[in-house]
């Protein structure tokens, strides 16, 4: 199994602020749509009530350690106590995508072959942050730059590293 981290952090790494996304990247959305599309995702808590629904086409796994979570099964989504058990419930798939938040982000690192990066143009005053990539230990593969348009108010890049 691959396991993935995929995120999109500002020039100072910000993530997220007030338990929202800090920007409105349609471009970005769409590609993190396209690329975890069929393939199980995992997220903090936190996350997934800041999302506040299933995406759909996927698996959603949610860790937290509260075992009350969805007990009335409000969610279509799966509830473990740790990301390694999340790991361990879905070792048989092909690509397995960590979705954040912060928290997440952080616990993994040390577990991920691939990061897809989407570097945003910006400085943000963020309250969560996507740890800095040690790049003794992860190589750049592949980018893609975009400019600001009408729809995307920073120009972004996507970027996937690789553990060396
Ligand atoms: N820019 C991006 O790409 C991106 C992506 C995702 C999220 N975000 C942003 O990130 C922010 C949320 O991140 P966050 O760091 O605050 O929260 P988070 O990582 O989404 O969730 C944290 C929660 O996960 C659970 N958890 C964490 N570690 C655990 C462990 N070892 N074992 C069991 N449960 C564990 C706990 O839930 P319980 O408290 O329920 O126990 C904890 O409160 C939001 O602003 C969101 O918009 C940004």
């Amino acid at each position: 199994m691959i396991l993935s981290s995929i995120v999109a952090a500002s020039l100072n790494n910000g993530i997220g602020k007030n338990n929202q996304l800090p920007w409105h990247l349609p471009a970005d959305l769409k590609f993190f749509k396209t690329t975890t599309m069929g393939r199980p995702v995992v997220m903090g808590r936190k996350t997934f009530q800041s999302i506040g629904r299933t995406l759909p086409g996927r698996k959603n796994v949610v860790i937290t350690r509260d075992h009350s979570f969805n007990e009335n099964k409000e969610f279509n989504i799966e509830v473990v106590p740790s990301i390694e058990t999340a790991i361990s419930n879905l070792k048989d798939e092909e690509e397995v995508f960590i979705i954040g938040g912060g928290e997440i982000f952080q616990q993994s690192m040390n577990l991920v072959d691939t990061i897809y990066l989407t570097v945003v143009h910006t400085t943000i005053d963020a309250d969560v942050f996507f740890p800095e990539i040690d790049t003794d230990l992860f190589k750049k593969v592949w980018e893609e730059a975009h400019e600001a348009d009408e729809k995307n108010n920073f120009a972004y890049t996507f970027q996937k590293f690789v553990r060396k």
